[in-house]
């Protein structure tokens, strides 16, 4: 049977993509949602009224560009070049043979052994943040946005896994400063990529590169200064200066080192923060999730702090995770682009076709999550495993690019959730509004107001 030809597909007019661009470009969830809604689950339209591309919420596709084809598709230039431009060219943003020699090369240092030394370093600095930040914050005043705390706290935890005690505090800030800064502009000339010359023009494309500049010539610092002064430290930095690559038996040059480290903050820390607020949220509509979180907690720990062999005993607190991860992905998109034709059952994709998934859409889908809105960590269970599409859920994303820091991100925020309902209750500020904004991951868009208090022992 010839493949259905790619024309046939179900299309957005340009013309209405364009009116639309406006409307997408403030809240793209929502022109998505109409536009699946109306047109299926996989369609043709032209992103943010420009660039041409399918859109699809079709699990079987997403792993047909992301895993059983991947060679057959690459990371579209927004991802590379443009993040690239801004982020240097390290694993999230490289692309082809020298993507796969330096994932080769770095993803031992996020195997189980060495999460279980960065398991000590993270504890100590969420309980560090609790005490000398948080507390801080709270007994000015019990009403705190917990946005911008998970923000730094995430930030904080990569650093720290980074580069241990060495890291100067005037560092943390200036390099989670220029890490925000930087991501605001690029999700502005992603958004609005008709006002690239403005930008450019304004000085805000230049602005932003000196930013990018500072926070390398930072980074480099601490990696020259780590293998100046000899030290070993268990750490992430260590992991990567250690790291030997297999055919030369080389390692990497500090440029390499140093847009590898650059991209673990970036990649490392606001998709971490969101799902925490939105996990703080969820929490606080659900009590009763609360109350069966802390009997897990104590059951397994007796009120003694937790080490990483606890980690995997925690079963309800990971499904807690994973089925908030599921209603806010806080990596709610991704896309690939052909480099050579290739089909998917019967359709015919042609070489340069853009396909983007919509991850978010995909986790809202009724007919793969009944009653999709509703939060119901059982849907994790051990025994539910296995009963929906492996790719019906991909919070991580999928294939060989899939996050290499997913079990990392797993397991801080399993920590951070116990060391906090330990010390806190939390309720949502009565007159919070919750609204979706979805940058380059999906934030809350009114930030996560909360009351919180001490827990009475
Ligand atoms: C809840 C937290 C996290 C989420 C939801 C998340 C999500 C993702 C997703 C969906 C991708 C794949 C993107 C694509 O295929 O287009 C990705 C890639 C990546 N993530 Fe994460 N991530 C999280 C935490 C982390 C952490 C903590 C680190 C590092 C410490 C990290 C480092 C990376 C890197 C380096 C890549 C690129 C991997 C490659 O292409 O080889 N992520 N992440």
């Amino acid at each position: 049977m010839p493949a259905t030809p790619f024309q046939s597909l179900s299309s957005i007019p340009r013309w209405k993509s364009l009116r639309n661009s406006l409307r997408f470009a403030h809240n793209p969830i929502t022109v998505l949602n109409e536009n699946t809604q109306h047109y299926g689950h996989t369609y043709r339209f032209h992103l943010g009224g420009f660039l041409p591309g399918i859109l699809t919420t079709d699990p079987g596709l997403i792993q047909h560009i992301l895993q059983r084809q991947h060679r057959s598709w690459r990371k579209s230039p927004v991802q590379t070049e443009r993040l690239g431009e801004f982020l240097g060219n390290g694993l999230l943003t490289s692309d082809g043979e020298y993507w796969l020699r330096q994932r080769r090369l770095i993803q031992p240092g996020f195997h189980r052994a060495r999460l279980e030394a960065l398991s000590g370093i993270m504890l100590k600095e969420v309980d560090d943040f609790l005490d000398n930040r948080f507390e801080p914050a709270i007994r000015k005043s019990t009403l705190v946005d917990l946005a911008p705390l998970m923000m730094e706290l995430a930030f904080r935890v990569v650093a720290k896994s980074l580069f241990t005690t060495d890291l100067r505090e005037e560092d943390v800030q200036l390099l989670s400063r220029n890490v925000t800064a930087i991501q605001a502009y690029i999700m502005r000339t992603l958004r609005q990529p008709y006002l690239m010359p403005w930008f450019r023009l304004s000085g805000q494309a230049h602005r932003h590169k000196e930013l990018s500049r500072q926070s390398d010539l930072t980074i480099m610092r601490y990696i020259q200064a780590r293998r100046q002064s000899g030290v070993r430290n268990d750490d992430l930095l260590q992991m990567l200066l250690d790291a030997r690559y297999e055919d030369t038996g080389q390692g990497m040059t500090d440029q390499q080192l140093m847009e590898e480290a650059a991209i673990l903050f970036v990649a490392g820390h606001e998709t971490t923060a969101n799902a925490l607020s939105w996990t703080w949220y969820l929490l606080s509509q659900h009590p009763s999730v609360v109350s069966r979180l802390r009997e897990e907690f104590d059951s397994v720990l007796g009120g003694r702090p937790p080490v990483f062999a606890d980690l995997p005993r925690l079963q309800y607190s990971m499904q807690v995770i994973e089925e908030s991860m599921r209603l806010y992905p806080p990596a709610w998109i991704t896309d690939r682009l052909a480099v050579e034709d290739n089909e998917y059952e019967g359709l015919f994709l042609p070489k340069g076709s853009r396909v983007v998934a919509y991850i978010y859409g995909v986790h809202h889908r009724p007919d793969l999550w009944p009653d999709p809105e509703a939060f119901r960590p059982e849907r994790f269970a051990r025994e539910e495993k296995g009963a929906y599409h492996s790719f019906a859920y991909m919070p991580f994303g999928g294939g060989p690019r899939q996050c290499i820091g997913n079990n990392f991100a797993l397991m801080e925020i399993q920590l951070i959730l116990l060391r906090m309902l330990s010390r806190y209750d939390m309720e949502l500020d009565p007159g919070h509004e919750i609204g979706l904004e979805p940058l380059v991951t999906l934030r809350p868009r009114f930030g996560m107001r909360m009351i919180v208090k001490n827990r009475k022992k």
